[in-house]
């Protein structure tokens, strides 16, 4: 599947595209009008996530999917959306959508992550959003995940340590490391996390596209 990724914790697989931070973002130097999607998924409100989001789910008529109180506000925006909680699950197009927990904080709703099955291509996506670690990822792990994008950063979410203990219990395929971008304040060397982890490791070049 085509993979891109522009910094921070956004990446379009195929046609759908998560936290989409894009102007402001330092690491990607395109602009939100260089996308193009057909599902824009938001884990949570802040602005390194919520980012481009209502404007490029506009601009492409993509349906917004995020937590109730994130998309009554899209929706009074004029944006399509799909308004999700904890535990629940969708169908649109290839995906297959369930929203899960995050521990973390948010001025709209909860914090969220993905699961994100494409039925086409028989594959499972875990996106963590923005989290600590928690033992509800070994929940998570009972859901054959292929790939999991992960935080690594630390101070606003897992640090390196944090995610190797918490690909112990997602136990996915191939883990693709994020939220480790220097604009954060944070400046951390993806490749340690490479070195240390037990499962592979994908590490993408801001705005690098992969075929994975
Ligand atoms: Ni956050
Ligand atoms: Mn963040």
């Amino acid at each position: 599947m085509r993979i891109r990724y522009f910094g921070r914790s956004a990446f379009l697989i195929e046609d759908l595209l998560i936290d989409p931070y894009i102007s402001g973002n330092r690491s990607c130097e395109i602009a939100p009008e260089d996308i193009s999607c057909r599902i824009v998924c938001v884990t949570h409100s802040h602005p390194d996530h919520l980012g481009d989001a209502f404007e490029i789910a506009k601009r492409n008529d993509a349906v917004l999917v995020a937590i109730f109180e994130i998309a009554e506000k899209a929706e009074e925006t004029g944006v399509r959306t799909e308004p999700m909680n904890i535990g629940g699950e969708i169908s649109i197009g290839d995906w297959q959508i369930k929203m899960v927990e995050a521990v973390h904080s948010a001025d709209m709703g909860s914090p969220t992550g993905f699961i994100l099955k494409n039925r086409k291509a028989g594959r499972t996506f875990y996106h963590a959003g923005d989290t600590g670690l928690f033992a509800g990822m070994s929940l998570i792990g009972g859901e054959d995940i292929d790939i999991a994008m992960l935080p690594i950063g630390g101070r606003y979410t897992m640090g390196i340590d944090d995610a190797l203990r918490a690909v112990h219990l997602i136990k996915p395929k191939m883990v693709i490391p994020m939220h480790y971008d220097a604009p954060t304040g944070l400046n951390i060397d993806p490749q340690e996390f490479k070195r240390k982890c037990m499962k592979p490791v994908e590490i993408f070049r801001f705005n690098e596209e992969k075929e994975i």
